[in-house]
């Protein structure tokens, strides 16, 4: 079931992190599914301050990120690796041993989706997930066409999400064409799915995500198939539910 809620994202966020931290205290070793992009930015902050301010063990948790660029060095300030310890792992004192991201290495890609399949599988799978939307309908990186049945793997940029994410970029030559991605399969094996979008240009997205027919052409729209989601977005991001 689906459940959408419309708040600013400071409300969302404050929404979430209550619902994240009674999570994680009665369950210190939640498997939490992290997400890149600007979406969960307001959630990981008001998180960090329920955590300062409440004392809530993160030591504990188990973390996973949903993508990675492939070919990136993982030291490149805008690798996902770089990003998720910049603004999850450090902020929210989560143990960077227990943080995994999937590995875009060239030279292991081949093997990159199957290991971290087996990585999530041995932490006896994610508890919650969090999860942004492209402007496209991705989550993940999972592009329009992606199977909805899909597992972590290789997969092609498309030359929108390149557009979007290129004001990451000095240049946009600079993003990478290819990434390695949590499939929607493997999204949709999580407990509980939040979802977050905010702007008008997220706004046809969601309305396809939650209201359209479940297609691979818009893979967010595969949350309906979900038990248990709910979708944070301000008024300008559900002005076309
Ligand atoms: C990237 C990430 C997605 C994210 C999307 C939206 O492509 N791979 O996981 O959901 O961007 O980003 P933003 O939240 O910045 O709009």
């Amino acid at each position: 079931m689906t459940e959408v809620v419309i708040q600013s994202d400071a409300d969302a966020a404050a929404t979430a992190a209550t619902l994240l931290a009674d999570r994680i205290t009665r369950d210190p070793e939640l498997v939490l599914g992290l997400a890149t992009g600007s979406s969960p930015l307001h959630l990981y902050r008001a998180l960090a301050e329920r955590v300062t301010r409440d004392g809530i063990p993160m030591d504990r948790l188990r973390a996973f990120a949903l993508d990675e660029y492939a070919g990136l060095d993982p030291e490149h300030p805008q690798s996902y690796l770089s990003t998720i310890r910049r603004e999850a792992v450090e902020p929210l004192g989560l143990d960077p041993e227990r943080v995994h991201v999937p590995d875009g290495s060239l030279e292991r890609l081949p093997t990159a989706g199957e290991r971290y399949e087996e990585a999530i599988a041995l932490a006896g799978g994610v508890d919650v997930q969090i999860l942004g939307i492209g402007t496209d309908g991705h989550i993940g990186f999972n592009e329009p066409g992606s199977s909805l049945a899909s597992r972590t793997r290789i997969k092609t940029l498309t030359a929108q999400t390149r557009r979007d994410n290129a004001r990451f970029f000095d240049s946009p030559e600079q993003v990478p064409t290819h990434c390695v991605t949590q499939g929607i399969g493997t999204i949709l094996a999580a407990g509980h799915l939040l979802l977050f979008a905010s702007g008008a240009h997220k706004a046809d997205a969601v309305a396809r995500a939650v209201e359209g027919p479940v297609s691979a052409g818009c893979p967010a729209s595969a949350i309906q198939l979900h038990p248990r989601v709910t979708v944070f977005v301000d008024e300008a991001a559900a002005s076309r539910l």
